[in-house]
Formats: structure tokens, sequence, C-alpha cells
């Protein structure tokens, strides 16, 4: 079988090069050949990450199925099979039918905080265990792609965190973090071929940049910074994030992680430096107990959160070209555009 192709692989064959903590370097451009990817189905392809997959594939032409829980997809995106269902629910024997190459999976059961943050955390992880199950029932379980976050390291000083850091979750990956670890006990267990993608901040329109800055700019006129701003904070935007995750599961390893970013880390208070310039509105400091109150913990936490994020994994990275590279030209679009909900 060739390095970093699904061909072949049968249930337990494939050889886990990565458990936590241990982090296999794709440093060696052998692993990186192209795996192709004929039939991908899609969890969370509505989503603010999603739905820029979704075009990716589409583009790609690669025959795409997608779960859709409540949110429909969007118009534009199109020759897509639609299943309905819930994480938690789907019948998944069903797939034999028509098994996937790939399965991306960026489908999260919401819901954060106390007692609600606890029944989260039980049904991210009993769906995701049943999930798992079922793929590995499967006579030649799919290669899968679990999207995680970076939030799952914790937050730290200025060293460089790169995909063997210990994990450590904090923020939202409090609750999250419980759907991915029947993933990493797969890749332990061998049972489904699987590689996590941890993306950083991930800009685009919606999520933390619409609701955490573009509609307190709109309504409050000023360009917030959260705390003292001194936080690192490692972005990449949407669309790359999207195509990066393509890219990964044609050419990573089965059994490893990748952080997903672009370009060299920045202060939070450069961002609301350079959010200032563009819009000529002045910057104002809103405290972490304020985001707190206003908000909840979690999000207090998000803010407090420092990482500059690295990666082992040197030459998968330098093997992808993002379209993204200008930060103050994806910021001036973001705010020439409606924020979406995010
Ligand atoms: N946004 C970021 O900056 C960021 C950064 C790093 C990592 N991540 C991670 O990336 C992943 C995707 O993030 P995102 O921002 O794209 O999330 P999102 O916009 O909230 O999308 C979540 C998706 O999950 C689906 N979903 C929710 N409950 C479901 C259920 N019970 N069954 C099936 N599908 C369900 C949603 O569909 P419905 O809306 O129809 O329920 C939606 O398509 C998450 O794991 C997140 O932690 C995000």
């Amino acid at each position: 079988m060739k390095p970093g192709s699904t061909e072949g692989i049968e249930k337990g064959t494939v050889t886990s090069h990565e458990t936590g903590a241990k982090a296999l370097a794709l440093s060696s451009p052998a692993y990186l050949a192209g795996r192709p990817i004929r039939h991908a189905l899609v969890l969370g392809g509505t989503g603010f990450i999603g739905t820029p997959l979704m075009r990716s594939l589409g583009d790609a032409g690669v025959r795409t199925t997608c779960l859709v829980h409540r949110m429909p997809l969007q118009s534009q995106i199109s020759a897509v099979q639609v299943v309905r269902g819930s994480l938690d629910r789907y019948p998944w024997h069903t797939l034999e039918r028509d098994a996937p190459d790939v399965v991306f999976h960026l489908a999260r059961i919401p819901g954060r905080g106390g007692l609600r943050g606890a029944l989260t955390r039980v049904r991210n992880r009993l769906a995701n265990e049943r999930l798992v199950l079922a793929l590995a029932a499967l006579p030649r379980p799919p290669l899968v792609v679990f999207i995680g976050g970076t939030l799952a390291y914790g937050s730290h000083t200025d060293e460089l965190i790169t995909e063997s850091t210990p994990l450590a979750p904090t923020s939202f990956s409090r609750d999250y973090h419980a759907a991915e670890l029947p993933w990493l006990t797969a890749q332990r267990t061998n049972d489904v071929p699987v590689m996590i993608a941890r993306p950083a901040w991930v800009l685009g329109r919606g999520s933390w940049f619409a609701a955490f800055y573009q509609r307190v700019m709109q309504a409050e006129r000023y360009v917030p910074q959260y705390g003292d701003g001194e936080n690192w904070m490692s972005l990449v935007h949407v669309e790359d994030c999207a195509s990066f995750l393509l890219y990964y599961a044609q050419s990573g390893l089965p059994g490893s992680a990748v952080n997903v970013f672009a370009g060299a880390p920045i202060r939070q208070r450069e961002l609301s430096e350079r959010l200032a310039r563009l819009t000529g509105l002045p910057v104002r400091r809103i405290s972490l107990e304020e985001m707190e109150r206003r908000f909840d913990r979690a999000v207090r936490q998000a803010f407090e959160f420092s990482a500059r994020i690295g990666t082992v994994h040197s030459a998968l990275h330098a093997g992808f070209r993002g379209r993204h590279r200008d930060l103050d030209r994806d910021l001036e679009d973001l705010l020439l555009a409606e924020p979406v909900q995010g």
C-alpha cells in the first residue's frame, strides 16, 4: 500500500502513529501522496466551516453526501446528496449501501455551561462513540477527518504550540472536547482510520468575528479589545481552512493530528488596532469580567486564551498554499460584508 493511501485499508490494519500527546512529524514528503477521494460524507456541512468545505468538495469534483440536521444547505451548493437526521440518532448502518471514502466530521451538538454543558458532554460523547462503532463495523471503514480545535491545548504564554503539546481543554472546548475523545481512542485502537484537524481562530463572515467584533463595531461604533489584549491569536481564513481540510484528507496520514493556521500569530490587541486603522473607529478596552457578565465564563476564557500555534508537520503545511495571505485585505472584505448569524 502506498504511504498515505486509504486503498487497501481494512479494519484494524492501519498503524496508529500518534496517540494523544505523541505526534508523528509528517516531515517526510513520502507521506504526502495524493489520495483519491471519490465519495465524501460531510457532517456539519451547513455550518460556518462546513459550508465552504462543501464548496471545495464540489469544485474538486468529489461526489458528496451531507447529513443535514436543522439548517438547510446554502442554495449555491448543488449536486449534493442530502440525508437528514441527527448525529445521535442517524442509522449509520445504512452507509454500507454507498459507503464514503472519507467522512468530514464538523458536527457538534451545541450547548455549554453548567448542567447544560454536562448534558452536552454526555450527548456528544455518546453520539460519537455510536458513530465510531458503526464505522468500525463496516467492511472497509472510511477515513474520518474529525475537526477539533486549538482551544483543546489550553492557554499558554510564548511557547509554540504544536500537535505534540499535551491537551488541556479550555473555554468552549471544555464541553465540546467530549466529542473528540472517542476519535482519540479509535486512533489508539486502530478501529477506524482517523485524522484530527485543529483549526485555530477561523476568520470569516460569522462565528466569533461577527459576534464579538463586527456587531459590536456596527452597534457601538468602537473596536473592542478584550482584557489587556496581550494574548496570542493564530488565525486562518475560513476558505483556506476548508481547502486545507480537503488537502489534509488527500495528503495526511491516518492516525495523525494537524493544527490548521496560516501565517504568524498576532496579539489580540493587534487585531483590534488593525480593525481601528481600517475603520477609523477608536479601540475600547472591555474587561474580561464584563465579558463573563455579558456572556459566560467560556467566552471570557476564549479571550484569555493565548496560543502561538505551530506544527510538527512542516512538509504537510509547506505543500498547501492558501489564497488568503493578506490579513488587512481579508479584514477589509469582511467589514464590507454583512455579518451572518454566528
Ligand atoms: N468557528 C471557529 O472559529 C472554529 C475554530 C476552531 C475549531 N472549530 C471547530 O470546527 C467545528 C465546526 O465549527 P463551525 O464553526 O463550523 O460550527 P457551526 O457553524 O456551529 O456548525 C455546526 C454544524 O453541526 C451541525 N449539528 C449540530 N447539531 C447536530 C446534530 N445533533 N446532528 C447533526 N449535525 C448537527 C449544525 O447543523 P444545524 O445548525 O442544522 O444544527 C452545523 O451544520 C466544531 O467542532 C468547532 O469546535 C471552529
